[in-house]
């Protein structure tokens, strides 16, 4: 639809009619407007999967790796297939806008949402935010590139006020969305967060550079609820307000636009936004204007389990393999020890927002097992005591009182205790029943559950508000919790749990059942959750070790948990929780050929002094870890990952680590040097560098090409030259970074600037052409407010991470041309 076209639209709507569209019709949906043929726009979260309109453990979806598996492979074309996977499942589950990719950086490993990040560095982000986004766009489906900006960690994420330089913003935090701008994205979330002292739903940054600069033309989507105000928010380059339906704009917006007090065209502006989002994906007059269908979605099921399997190899990273311990090979083996309770109850996926619901998940234990049936013996032993905390109960383990199937029975009472509403339910864990009537005052949950083990079980009531809980006719407990926090993360879907215990006798059926009273302001979840007795630490650790010493080789799984790492805080330490060092440590002792694989979103320390031989990150690796990780470890497929963010021995060598708040403020004094710009800069090495990664062969870097001299507002090419020197064909991330060590201007002391992956057999050269942007030689002025450029020598060094760069070439920037009467450059037009 042309620009007029959508005016013409605009005509039709009286004010009134423009202003209600500007606020969610419900917490997923916006409005639809018949007098101009508008559809309700559907959103789902969000970056590892789409969800869809409702949070019901029935409704699954493809689990895709998390952000930090995908920008650990740094591969373009995988992204965009992932994006089209993404797209495919958006339509299957009839939503218009997915709430990805998140574009914020890994500035400290402490995140708690670090796995919803691709990486530390801002042209990785870049590259592979816009490839995703080329992918989920392809297939008719809005990508939203969040949070806009500065949004890098979670700790009082709705109010902190990041203290940025307008050139750190340029140059680090902001590139990752200019180039999802220039990779044509629908629509772009702000964040909760202020910078510099505004909130971003309300903040300069959305107009300039976003709007005028970049030329984004479409809505700026808030954050869940982010917009807290009338005025400055109206006023500002905020288009939408989510979720709905109640928002400032909603309550205020049309009483201040009639007043004068927020000029038409501001909202004229935001309307013709929304409209030319609804038009890109087909909401406007449905069957007229039918999204592109330029796509080849990966639509058999087979295929798209094929493509995830495949992501899970691609960006899993090996960091160390001593003596070639890894690839195995099965015709070899005839024991194999898998260690860990990651190898069974594995993270998939991160917490909060972003999750989905598998519809089946292939364990570490279960890929191992499928991969050496019938040639080897697979033995599992957790390693560390069962019953460490409660878990939401599983069909697996409680059926529902009322028909007997697997499962919990989960009701709506009134006032008196009656019935309104009756739902079978798959998980404890409920956000939004399919109903809830008119008058209802209360969630139950019910389910019958047959102990396996005598001794103490832990039970818990997640949720706000008022809530009881009760086993075999007794109350355990209750009482009145009231809210503690806005995070709507915190507030309607991970609440607090509430513990109780009581002796139960194995094989005794009991039923277990949890209240909450439905008062408003108290969120919307829901939780019934168990844990087992406690088990023996010293036990489970002892098993641990004597299964691995029998074995010919083991594999420990280790990782983070819901409480150590997720969306809605930050994480208190880089250690593994839960003693999984001492059964590290164990495992490592008792075989020497031991693999340890990582399963967490952003890095953990492993115990110093016993470096286990095999080190493997898996990251969060979606649904089909299993398969993925076993084909890694058997050598089916070569771990193509290569890190995207630095990892550290020790939490003390961290150079940017604080996400704490100081008076409100959360200071980016470190400016541009964030990552590995940060480690340089300190001096101290890291365990690993940003950009290493091991695959099954060997490369000697032999040359680089580069041109002598480049024009101002130019890239360039450079080819690099480089041999596989092992005994198999093999994947190489080929990696350019930039330096200027006389520099007028203070820069990192170099940046990554370019990339490009070859392939080769054994013994053959391959020639990888890594593209350098134009804005590689540029740096923002502060002064100036503009793209500059320094003329004279940049050292270009090519290598396998930025620790390890045995290729050096130069290259000549020269300098501004004067411009020509009439001429115009992009720094002219600022
Ligand atoms: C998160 C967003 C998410 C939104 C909707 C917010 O709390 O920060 O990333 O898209 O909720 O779930």
């Amino acid at each position: 639809m042309t620009d007029e076209e959508i005016d013409h639209l605009l005509e039709k709507l009286d004010l009134a009619q423009k202003v209600r569209l500007l606020t969610g019709a419900s917490n997923w949906r916006t409005h639809a407007e018949p007098a101009v043929g508008l559809r309700p726009l559907a959103f789902s979260d969000g970056p590892a999967g789409v969800r869809g309109d409702a949070w019901d453990e029935r409704d699954t979806s493809l689990v895709l790796p998390s952000p930090t598996a995908v920008g650990a492979a740094w591969d373009d074309e995988l992204a965009t297939a992932l994006g089209a996977l993404l797209a495919a499942e958006a339509r299957r589950k009839s939503i218009d806008v997915l709430l990805a990719p998140t574009l914020n950086l890994h500035r400290s490993p402490l995140g708690g949402r670090h796995f919803e990040c691709f990486s530390e560095d801002p042209l990785l982000t870049g590259r592979i935010g816009a490839a995703l986004i080329r992918g989920i766009q392809s297939g008719g489906v809005a990508a939203t590139p969040k949070h806009f900006v500065a949004n890098d960690s979670e700790t009082d994420r709705l109010t902190v006020d990041v203290q940025v330089d307008e050139r750190t913003l340029r140059e680090v935090y902001l590139a990752p969305f200019e180039a999802a701008v220039e990779a044509g994205t629908w629509a772009v979330m702000s964040s909760y967060n202020q910078v510099n002292g505004v909130t971003m739903a309300a903040g300069p940054l959305l107009r300039r550079p976003l709007k005028s600069e970049w030329g984004f033309a479409g809505p700026v989507v808030s954050d869940w609820g982010a917009v807290r105000s009338l005025l400055d928010t109206a006023r500002s380059a905020q288009d939408l307000a989510m979720g709905g339906p109640d928002s400032p704009w909603s309550a205020g917006l049309l009483d201040a636009a009639r007043k004068g007090l927020v000029p038409p065209e501001a909202v004229d502006d935001k309307v013709r936004r929304l409209l030319r989002l609804a038009d890109r994906v087909g909401a406007l007059a449905p069957g007229r204007n039918e999204p592109p269908l330029v796509w080849h979605p990966v639509s058999a099921p087979s295929d798209q389990r094929a493509l995830l399997r495949r992501a899970v190899a691609a960006g899993s990273v090996l960091l160390r393999n001593e003596g070639e311990l890894l690839p195995l090979d099965p015709a070899a083996l005839r024991s194999v020890a898998v260690i860990g309770p990651h190898a069974t109850a594995v993270r998939i996926q991160g917490g909060g927002s972003a999750e989905v619901f598998p519809e089946s998940v292939v364990s570490p234990l279960e890929g191992i097992v499928h991969a050496l049936r019938d040639t080897a013996e697979v033995i599992h032993t957790p390693g560390l005591p069962a019953g460490r905390l409660p878990r939401p109960l599983e069909r697996s383990v409680v059926r529902d009182p009322r028909d007997g199937e697997p499962g919990v029975l989960v009701r709506l009472l009134d006032e008196a205790g009656g019935e309104l509403h009756a739902e079978h339910r798959l998980s404890g864990r409920i956000v939004e029943p399919a109903l809830v009537p008119p008058g209802s005052r209360t969630v139950e949950i019910r389910a019958l559950l047959r102990p396996d083990e005598s001794g103490s079980w832990t039970f818990a009531v997640g949720g706000w508000g008022l809530i009881s809980l009760s086993v075999a006719g007794e109350t355990l407990l209750t009482g009145t919790f009231p809210l503690d926090t806005d995070d709507p993360t915190r507030v309607h879907v991970a609440p607090p749990y509430r513990c109780a215990s009581a002796e139960l006798t194995a094989g005794d059926e009991v039923e277990v059942v949890a209240r909450r009273r439905l008062d408003p302001g108290s969120g919307v979840a829901t939780i019934l959750a168990a844990a087992r007795p406690a088990g023996d630490a010293a036990q489970a650790l002892a098993a641990a070790t004597a299964a691995a010493r029998a074995a010919d080789v083991a594999v420990v799984v280790v990782g983070t948990t819901e409480e150590s790492e997720s969306e809605g805080r930050d994480r208190e330490t880089l250690a593994l929780p839960d003693g999984q060092d001492e059964l590290i440590r164990a495992v490592v002792e008792a075989n020497e050929r031991t693999v340890v694989i990582v399963n967490s979103g952003g890095p953990v320390l492993l115990p110093e002094g016993v470096p286990a031989p095999a080190l493997l990150l898996a990251w969060f690796p979606g649904q089909e870890a299993g398969h993925g990780l076993a084909d890694v470890l058997f050598g089916r497929a070569e771990p193509g990952g290569r890190l995207p963010t630095t990892w550290p021995a020790a939490q003390r060598d961290v150079p940017v680590l604080r996400t704490e708040p100081e008076q409100g403020r959360l200071s980016y004094r470190e400016g541009p040097h964030i990552g590995y710009a940060a480690w340089l800069r300190a001096g101290t090495p890291p365990a690993h560098w940003f950009g290493h990664g091991l695959g099954y062969t060997n490369w000697s870097y032999e040359s680089m090409e580069t041109p002598a001299a480049v024009a101002e507002g130019n890239g360039f090419e450079v080819r690099v030259t480089l041999r596989n020197t092992g005994r198999r064909r093999g994947r190489e991330v080929v990696q350019l970074y930039l330096a200027r060590p006389d520099s007028v201007v203070e820069r990192p002391m170099r940046r990554l600037v370019g990339y490009a992956a070859v392939s080769a057999e054994p013994g053959e050269e391959a020639v990888a052409v890594v593209h350098v942007p134009a804005r590689a030689l540029a740096h923002w002025s502060a002064e100036r407010h503009r793209w500059e450029s320094e003329p004279g020598e940049f050292l270009l060094l090519g290598g396998r991470s930025a620790g390890d760069l045995p290729l050096t070439g130069v290259v000549t920037a020269s300098a501004p041309l004067p411009l020509s009467p009439g001429a115009t450059t992009e720094s002219a037009l600022l």
